[in-house]
């Protein structure tokens, strides 16, 4: 095979070179195209534009594939804890014992957030999203613990990394806690990683925290499910700002503004509200899916359809099941779960998702299985960014050492040609 591709232009022949990845995968790299050839590629939505080379996560949308650092999401799901995935994605390595708690160790150091962050949160109208207060509490943080990191020094960063991994979960505890007006508080040091966030959100004053261990390990089997998942919209935005040199908790807080949106990890809370607005209009799934495929009509199915996987999503496969087991051992009944399911299968038998490859994504059951374990549905976004927060790191870390330049898209001009001024008398 050539590894050269040839672009022809005006019976002028320009060469590149092609990039091949380890799985297999070609790009052309176009570095010299502009000053070759005068011309840029254009790519709305940069849906064939690789932006880097990357060893963290491993994604093939045609065949339903999702590894991290070669490691099968199936198999961490099953057999993994959310920070050993933490520290794979980040580090890319499994930790032995001693290295995992050494980790768990220097988070629990940093898990302490400034007093005066308070003053912050108190400033915010209880009505407040979580993840707007979340993305500020982020920021904020900054504030609080200025310095850059050198990127040179393996220690500056490590500092960084537990720093972040250390305070976002009393961040997001607090988020939850500010709106269910609840005294602010911290963790328990003797508790693992997600217990301890559960705890952080749940507890009652005067009240023994008590949980049961499936809950634990459903949240904890979620948040794996969401660690990364490559160069989607918020993980770009954390290696756009990054590329600045911007340090690492503004990097992230722009990753969370990145998440928000109902195209993106929103997904969940909007998938909930379409499920209970469906129930409440009398479960009429088929009306539903009309209006859909109705080009006039802004209504989309949330939780489907991706960007990427074309045959179906393997986290959506996981998270089915694991809905069915939570409720079961639970004994809760949500009735949204029949409608979700019904919804599912009209969707796989009609030709207009059929065709357009339109499968359920990570969110449509994972919202189901949050309100379950007692999550409020506007913290649906929010646990998916403490999920994504090893993804983002990783994503930030690498960028950074492998120095990668500044992120600059270019443009083709479709504006008005050199006008002449007028004043404003004449106009
Ligand atoms: N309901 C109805 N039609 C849809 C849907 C949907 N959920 N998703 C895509 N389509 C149609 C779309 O109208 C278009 O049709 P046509 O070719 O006739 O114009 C075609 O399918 C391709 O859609 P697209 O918007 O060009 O695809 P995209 O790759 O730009 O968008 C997406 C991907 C995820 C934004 C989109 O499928 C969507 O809006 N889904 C609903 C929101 C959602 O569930 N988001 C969570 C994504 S997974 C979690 C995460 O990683 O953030």
């Amino acid at each position: 095979m050539s590894d050269k591709a040839i672009l022809e232009y005006q019976g002028k022949k320009y060469e590149f070179p092609v990039t091949e990845g380890t799985e297999g995968e070609l790009g052309i790299n176009i570095k010299t195209l502009r000053s070759e050839a005068g011309m840029i590629t254009l790519d709305r939505g940069y849906k064939n534009t690789g932006s880097c080379e990357s060893a963290i996560t491993f994604l093939n949308g045609e065949e339903g594939i999702l590894r991290y650092r070669g490691y099968a999401i199936e198999d961490l799901a099953e057999k993994a804890d959310f920070l050993e995935v933490a520290y794979l994605l980040i580090f890319g390595e499994l930790p032995n014992k001693q290295q995992l708690d050494k980790f768990y160790g220097d988070i629990k150091e940093e898990s302490e957030v400034d007093e005066e962050m308070k003053k912050i949160l108190d400033g915010f109208p209880k009505a407040a999203h979580p993840m707007g207060v979340l993305a500020s509490l982020t920021s904020a943080l900054t504030a609080f613990n200025p310095g850059s990191v050198d990127v040179e020094s393996e220690e500056d960063m490590y500092k960084a990394i537990v720093k972040i991994l250390g305070k976002f979960p009393v961040l997001v505890a607090w988020t939850q806690r500010k709106k269910s007006s609840l005294p602010l508080n911290y963790g328990d040091d003797s508790l693992g990683y997600v217990e301890n966030l559960h705890k952080m959100m749940f507890e009652k004053p005067g009240k023994k925290y008590n949980v049961d261990k499936s809950v634990i390990e459903a949240l904890d089997k979620l948040l794996i499910l969401h660690a990364d998942h490559e160069q989607n919209c918020s993980a770009s935005t954390v290696r756009m700002v990054g590329s600045s040199h911007a340090g690492l908790f503004a990097s992230i807080s722009a990753g969370i503004s990145a998440l928000w949106g109902p195209l993106h990890g929103g997904a969940n809370q909007a998938v909930i509200e379409m499920l209970e607005g469906i129930k409440a209009d009398g479960g009429d799934t088929h009306k539903f899916m009309q209006k859909a495929k109705d080009k006039d009509d802004s209504f989309r199915l949330m939780g489907f359809g991706h960007r990427v996987y074309k045959n179906f999503d393997p986290r959506a496969k996981i998270i089915k099941k694991s809905a069915d087991e939570v409720l079961n051992g639970l004994g809760v009944e949500d009735p949204v779960l029949d409608i979700a399911k019904g919804l599912e299968k009209e969707a796989l038998e009609d030709d207009y998702f059929v065709k357009r490859k339109l499968y359920p994504n990570v969110d449509f059951y994972s919202g189901i299985i949050y309100r379950a374990l007692g999550i409020p549905v506007e913290m649906f976004t929010v646990m998916f960014a403490l999920g994504r927060l090893p993804g983002w790191i990783a994503q930030w870390r690498e960028m950074r050492l492998k120095k990668e330049p500044i992120g600059r898209p270019r443009q083709i001009y479709v504006g008005e040609n050199l006008r002449e001024f007028k004043p404003v008398s004449e106009r």
